[in-house]
């Protein structure tokens, strides 16, 4: 398998969901080349559609600090699985990282904790970076249950992986109730998921939790992103309605990192 992508943090990624196709895609690439020079402290990464993957390969030219993914795979290798496309084949088309278990596969198509973890073990197998999502709804989260949710959807894929594997994901921490709403999780809202998230890293993978990066999704905007950047234990974002912008987008991705 090939060598793994470096990962800088922050790393800042956007969801495109269904929009852009290939004409799309290029025409965003364009523009988006101008308006974001190379950053060397950071990760970008664009979840596109996989229709759109080569397209957008092709617009981004030597623009080798940028990196593109798909926004689901399957977990068989190959099979009748009419529709589907795996994790091999995004990685032949150029794909380097995955999006697995985003709330929208897992409450508009039912994919269920059990799904996202064959998928996580499928994208490792392939070479591909799996960024699994979590996160809870309004109603989890008024009955208290936001650490019940999140650890539950976690440990359903650490449950599956051996430990050695556990430092190659990426986690985005995305509130079901802040996805494409226009209500941003606050600042401390994020670090106290995240940090309950590090915490079961930890116990899972000792010392080398600290280096897995969790990113922060739901409703981030050029003007939230610094705050909930510099929020405690949020090493991104994944940026979904805001990322279909190149000058926008090319503003959140730039967005200055805080001294160490
Ligand atoms: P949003 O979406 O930024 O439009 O809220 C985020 C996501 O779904 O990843």
């Amino acid at each position: 398998m090939s060598e793994w992508t470096t990962i800088h943090t922050p790393v800042i990624a956007g969801n495109w969901k269904m929009h852009k196709g290939p004409v799309a895609t290029r025409e965003f690439f364009h523009a988006f080349r101008d308006a974001y020079p190379p950053h060397e402290d950071r990760t970008i990464v664009f979840f596109l559609p996989a229709i759109s993957l080569t397209a957008g390969i092709e617009g981004l030219g030597d623009r080798a600090d940028i990196d593109v993914g798909v926004q689901n795979i399957h977990w068989e290798p190959q099979g009748a699985f009419t529709g589907e496309i795996s994790a091999r084949m995004a990685w032949e088309a150029g794909a380097r990282y995955t999006l697995v278990g985003h709330s929208e596969r897992r409450h508009l198509f039912g994919e269920t904790d059990e799904q996202c973890a064959l998928k996580v073990r499928a994208a490792l197998d392939a070479g591909l970076t799996p960024v699994l999502c979590v996160g809870e709804t309004l109603h989890e989260r008024r009955a208290g249950r936001v650490a019940d949710v999140i650890l539950r959807q976690l440990d359903a894929v650490a449950g599956v992986l051996p430990p050695d594997r556990i430092p190659r994901i990426l986690l985005a921490y995305e509130p079901v109730w802040a996805i494409g709403t226009g209500v941003n999780a606050t600042p401390e809202d994020a670090s106290e998921a995240h940090g309950v998230l590090r915490d079961r890293l930890h116990d899972l993978v000792g010392d080398a939790a600290a280096a897995i990066p969790i990113l922060y999704g739901g409703s981030v905007k050029v003007d939230n992103a610094a705050a909930l950047l510099r929020a405690e234990g949020v090493d991104g974002l994944l940026v979904g309605g805001a990322s279909l912008d190149p000058s926008g987008f090319a503003d959140i991705a730039a967005t200055p990192v805080a001294a160490a």
